[in-house]
């Protein structure tokens, strides 16, 4: 309605332009409508009861494949209860909570990424005794595995991690605390296979890259390290090794980890976590001479499937070929553990958003398992939101929902058409998100776009794990790339 008025002052040739732009775009749309929008049954948003594993191929048994399951879903052991199997609702924390934390996680990988910020760093604030890199590692993540360690051994759940290095599990006797978890707690006294580091071994001094903190000491010389997350989590212990069964052929005698003996904070109740970073007491690293620094997973699009973790090139990745993972080089991970990737551009429904290249380029951007929801900065959200409203103009706006703004109330509407997204990463790569890492349901009847800004142009970009859903992402760590390949699990 309002071009009505402008049309009367467009000179003649104009309208003309203006008729053709209308035509052109009116065929392109007829031909295109297809690819641009996803239907989506509003069910599908919803958390499932029920744990229904995925069937995908790449899913299948396979030498180093292990499930990869969510913490809060149905298909987790640390929601199932002995009396029913529908017990979940009542594990899982409210989304307001989870985005909370994602917040705090992504403020700790902000802050460790630009140690000199202006922003003020609390845990600075309150903990002058700790160095100005330190202790900023990151809040836990939402996808589980399950390995074995020691000998005879023992199965832990852990929280796989790419943002992190250092593998921990809490370690009776507890000796200060450890929070409620599921598994039994690791007995070192048990496994006979355990022993503790020096803190005069080369080893022991590895901790002061992989956590941020220098190494402790005991009176007997035990390596203590200490590793403490955004917000206020930590876990400090002696370090160790012992066996870690990854599947049993693959198997790995002498794994350093840390041995928790003072555990608090949002782990939910998982044994521990498993770092996947670049750091050389990674899992990537500590395994790299039977995997050479390849993995790749798949998470699934619901908390009722479940995904894969695959370690190494030969084994179960197999599943997609390298025909249909295509492949973006890291960019430089700036000294740190993160794994960097160069953002070109985003499309919202098959149209390129209006933002130059040097906006990506400023902040620079990440790949993390861990952070929830993926972080863009400020004027690329912006754009992103403003275009997928204007897309999504059929439907009722809705009010904000703690980091996300883009939200909607779809009534009683039971299937929804919306626009789709894809991301171009340097290499000409281009990722076309599943719908469900589009939108993310806050209740039964409204949902958001599962994007949030950064507040700060030069504050990092976070390729976040809802949206990484059903992807196959492919780590060539060795190789120097990242690969995407779509259809992983489901
Ligand atoms: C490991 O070190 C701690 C602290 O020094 C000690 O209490 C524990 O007995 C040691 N464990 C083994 C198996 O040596
Ligand atoms: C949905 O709600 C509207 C009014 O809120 C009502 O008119 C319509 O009949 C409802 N549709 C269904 C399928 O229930």
């Amino acid at each position: 309605m309002e071009t009505h008025n402008n049309s009367f002052f467009f000179p003649p040739v104009m309208k003309l332009i203006t008729l053709l732009l209308f035509y052109y775009c009116f065929l392109f749309e007829g031909t295109k409508a297809n690819t641009q929008f996803h239907t989506l049954q509003i069910s599908s948003l919803q958390p499932a009861s029920l744990c229904t594993p995925s069937t995908a191929s790449g899913s299948s048994k396979k030498q180093s494949t292990l499930e990869v399951i969510h913490k809060h879903g149905p298909c987790s052991i640390l929601t199932q209860d002995k009396s029913s199997t529908t017990t979940t609702a009542a594990a899982s924390p409210p989304l307001s909570e989870i985005l909370t934390h994602d917040q705090s996680r992504v403020e700790s990988i902000q802050s460790k990424l630009k140690p000199n910020s202006k922003k003020p760093n609390k845990l600075n604030e309150k903990k002058t005794n700790i160095p100005a890199q330190s202790g900023k590692s990151l809040g836990s993540g939402n996808y589980l595995i399950a390995i074995g360690l020691g000998t005879p051994k023992k199965t832990l759940n852990l929280i796989f991690d790419t943002g992190s290095d250092l593998m921990w599990t809490q370690c009776q006797p507890c000796a200060r605390s450890c929070y409620t978890q599921k598994d039994p707690i690791f007995n070192p006294s048990l496994s006979g296979s355990y022993s503790n580091i020096s803190c005069s071994s080369a080893q022991c001094s590895l901790l002061t890259s992989a956590t941020g903190n220098n190494p402790g000491c005991t009176a007997a010389s035990t390596c203590v390290y200490g590793i403490q997350y955004g917000d206020k989590s930590f876990s400090v212990g002696f370090f160790a090794k012992d066996t870690l069964t990854i599947t049993p052929n693959d198997v790995f005698p002498n794994f350093l980890f840390g041995c928790g003996q003072n555990n608090q904070g949002l782990f939910g109740n998982t044994a521990g976590l498993l770092g996947l970073g670049r750091d050389s007491l990674s899992l990537v690293s500590q395994t790299s001479q039977k995997y050479g620094k390849y993995f790749s997973y798949c998470l699934p699009s619901t908390s009722s499937s479940t995904g894969h973790l695959t370690l190494g090139k030969n084994n179960g990745g197999a599943a997609l070929t390298s025909s249909t993972v295509k492949f973006t080089p890291f960019a430089t991970s700036q000294g740190s553990s993160f794994y960097f990737i160069d953002i070109v551009s985003i499309s919202v429904g098959g149209a390129q958003l209006p933002i130059g290249q040097s906006v990506f380029k400023a902040a620079g951007a990440i790949i993390d398992s861990g952070t929830v929801i993926s972080r863009l900065p400020p004027a690329a959200y912006s754009a992103m939101s403003s275009a997928f409203r204007q897309q999504m103009k059929q439907y009722t706006s809705a009010p904000a929902y703690s980091i996300l703004d883009t939200c909607f109330d779809f009534g009683n509407l039971t299937s929804v058409s919306i626009p789709t997204i894809s991301f171009v990463f340097s290499g000409n790569l281009r990722v076309d998100l599943h719908p469900s890492g589009i939108l993310v349901a806050v209740s039964s009847t409204q949902a958001c776009l599962a994007f949030a800004g950064n507040g700060d142009a030069g504050d990092v970009g976070i390729f976040g794990n809802t949206q990484q859903k059903t992807l196959e992402v492919v780590y060539d760590v060795a190789g120097g790339k990242l690969g995407f390949g779509s259809g992983g699990c489901n």
